[in-house]
């Protein structure tokens, strides 16, 4: 099987348009009830903190796969990553494992392109402004998928409790996207008149959300990342669609107590992708899309990432 470390895979280089693309066909296969994903089971050793399995197969892409990821909210004081993991990729035709793949990249990218088809089907494509909550890795790839997604896109609205993380940011992604990215003072300043609001904070069961249902501007587009710890019950009653990436995962959330305040579930977004249910239906609507991370995301990523290693000789082959 092949062994594909993180600079392996950062060398791959997949491009974001491909991971888009084939995050759009696995929303639809979804939509149509062709992927196979039993919701993800978990360990918790830390409070905050998640291993969790993520098992999945999307028959169109000839993907079969399991990620077992971590996320630890404090491993910042350790200056580790707050996501790290491994991904398998096998064979389903065999079963037989193909590869062993670090999944750090993969997770932070396919994030990005799952926040920007929930754009390509609820946002107004006249969007010009963003706010991000969170300018770490989540920060970054959120944006990068979005410049790609949304043809207007000016100007970005920069929040971070760390000035120095926002910094950096406002530094590095203005020389990636040329877009016009201002740091601001608080969260308020970051979504108010924002036409897409991204938040990308740590995932805290006793969050301090901040968002408020008027600072949504109608219109609105919004992308919790960090589930709902940002928003408050008045910012979920005020939007008129909720939709979430997988409607089973959330529900299950909701039962250990995130996402207390979520309106009715408007749709799956693979049912909008699938074209079963309208996305945006008009240019005031506020709508709120919380994706939370579906290993079909992972494995529609992963066996690009494969194919492209192998055809251009990248990783270590090991014996199983
Ligand atoms: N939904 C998904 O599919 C998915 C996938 C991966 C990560 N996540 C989540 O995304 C979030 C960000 O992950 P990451 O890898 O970017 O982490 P990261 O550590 O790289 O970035 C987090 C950033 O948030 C900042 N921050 C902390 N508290 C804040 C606050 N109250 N307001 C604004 N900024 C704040 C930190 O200073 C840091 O810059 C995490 O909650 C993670 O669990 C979700």
């Amino acid at each position: 099987m092949l062994y594909l470390s993180q600079r392996d895979i950062e060398k791959v280089d997949l491009p974001m348009e491909e991971i888009i693309e084939a995050l759009d066909e696995s929303f639809k296969e979804k939509g149509l009830g062709n992927v196979e994903m039993p919701p993800k089971p978990g360990i918790h050793t830390q409070p905050d903190a998640f291993i969790h399995a993520m098992p999945a197969y999307v028959p169109s892409l000839g993907s079969a796969g399991i990620k077992w990821v971590s996320g630890y909210p404090e491993n910042y004081k350790r200056n580790l990553p707050y996501i790290t993991g491994l991904l398998i990729l096998n064979d389903p035709e065999t079963g037989v494992p193909l590869s062993v793949m670090d999944c750090i990249w993969i997770t932070a990218m396919r994030t990005g392109a799952a926040t920007a088809i929930a754009a390509k089907y609820m946002a107004n494509m006249e969007s010009t402004t963003v706010g991000i909550l969170g300018c770490g890795v989540q920060g970054r790839t959120n944006l990068r998928a979005l410049h790609i997604m949304m043809p207007k896109l000016k100007e970005v609205k920069a929040y971070d409790i760390s000035g120095d993380a926002a910094k950096k940011y406002a530094e590095e992604m203005q020389k990636q996207t040329e877009l016009n990215i201002r740091i601001v003072g608080s969260p308020e300043e970051a979504v108010r008149n924002s036409d897409i609001i991204v938040t990308a904070g740590p995932i805290l069961k006793n969050s301090h959300p901040a968002i408020e249902g008027d600072w949504l501007k109608p219109g609105v587009f919004a992308s919790p990342v960090d589930f709902d710890s940002y928003f408050k019950k008045s910012a979920f009653e005020s939007c008129d669609k909720f939709v979430t990436d997988d409607r089973e995962q959330c529900l299950y959330y909701k039962s250990l107590g995130y996402f207390q305040h979520i309106p009715e579930i408007y749709a799956d977004l693979g049912e909008i992708a699938a074209g079963i249910k309208p996305g945006r239906e008009n240019a005031s609507e506020k709508i709120i899309c919380a994706n939370l991370g579906l290993a079909m995301d992972d494995m529609a990523t992963a066996i690009k990432i494969y194919k492209k290693a192998v055809e251009n000789n990248i990783g270590i082959w090991l014996e199983l």
